[in-house]
């Protein structure tokens, strides 16, 4: 499995490569308008040099013909590129189009098993459900994910499996054992990864134990 880094902030993607535990990064609208950058570009491409596997790019566009263009320029933009685009009919259509040319698609805001299997049908290289969101409905976010699995190897399909909109660190749990291929999380829910209390206090007892022995280090 690989973790992903939901984010478009780079010196935080820049500290989750650094730890030899984030391989890729996804973005969205919303992500980058938090960064105040003034070329989309030139934002995607700092990304994509500090991150050493894919990063998803969304297009910001409704229709396939404008989904299309967008979609061509955005994967000139790095070779780590993966364009984002909507699970709707005019994004499976730029999918398949897109998926012919060579350039690889995410088809983003996944809500069910059906959107699902038709990324998968239309060549997506991944599928992102949206686990928060569904659970903010009061649906089963994760359910979906682990649907999608299963479906997805009933089939043999190649589409990755990509949990999104992932919240705190009990979501990546149960992505875990639903057995999703790629976790994208904030950058706060890496952190909380890390963490245990009794891994804190142990460093603590430790060194002050050591220190009580006065000895010399070597
Ligand atoms: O990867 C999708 C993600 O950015 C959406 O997360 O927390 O806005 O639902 P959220």
């Amino acid at each position: 499995m690989r973790i992903f880094l939901d984010t478009a902030n780079v010196e935080e993607i820049a500290s989750g490569v650094k730890m030899g535990v984030v391989s890729g990064v996804t973005t969205n609208p919303s992500l980058v308008s938090k960064e105040g950058c003034t070329s989309y570009k030139e934002l995607v491409q700092k990304i994509c040099k500090v991150t050493p596997g894919d990063v998803s790019v969304e297009v910001i566009e409704e229709d396939t013909r404008g989904m299309l263009t967008q979609a061509r320029q955005i994967a000139r933009w790095a070779d780590n590129v993966v364009v984002k685009v909507p699970s709707t009919a005019a994004g499976l259509e730029a999918t398949s189009n897109l998926k012919q040319e060579g350039i690889r698609v995410n088809m983003t805001l996944c809500f069910s098993v059906n959107q699902a299997v038709l990324a998968a049908l239309a060549g997506a290289a991944y599928v992102s459900p949206f686990v928060g969101r569904l659970d903010d409905i009061g649906e089963d976010g994760m359910a979906l994910v682990g649907d999608i699995v299963d479906i997805f190897n009933n089939y043999a399909f190649e589409t990755r499996v990509l949990a999104a909109s992932i919240r705190h660190p009990q979501h990546v749990l149960q992505a875990l054992r639903y057995g999703a291929h790629v976790i994208t999380m904030p950058y706060k829910v890496l952190t909380q990864m890390t963490k245990h209390p009794l891994t804190d206090t142990g460093i603590e007892r430790f060194l002050s134990d050591w220190r009580s022995t006065g000895s010399a280090f070597s």
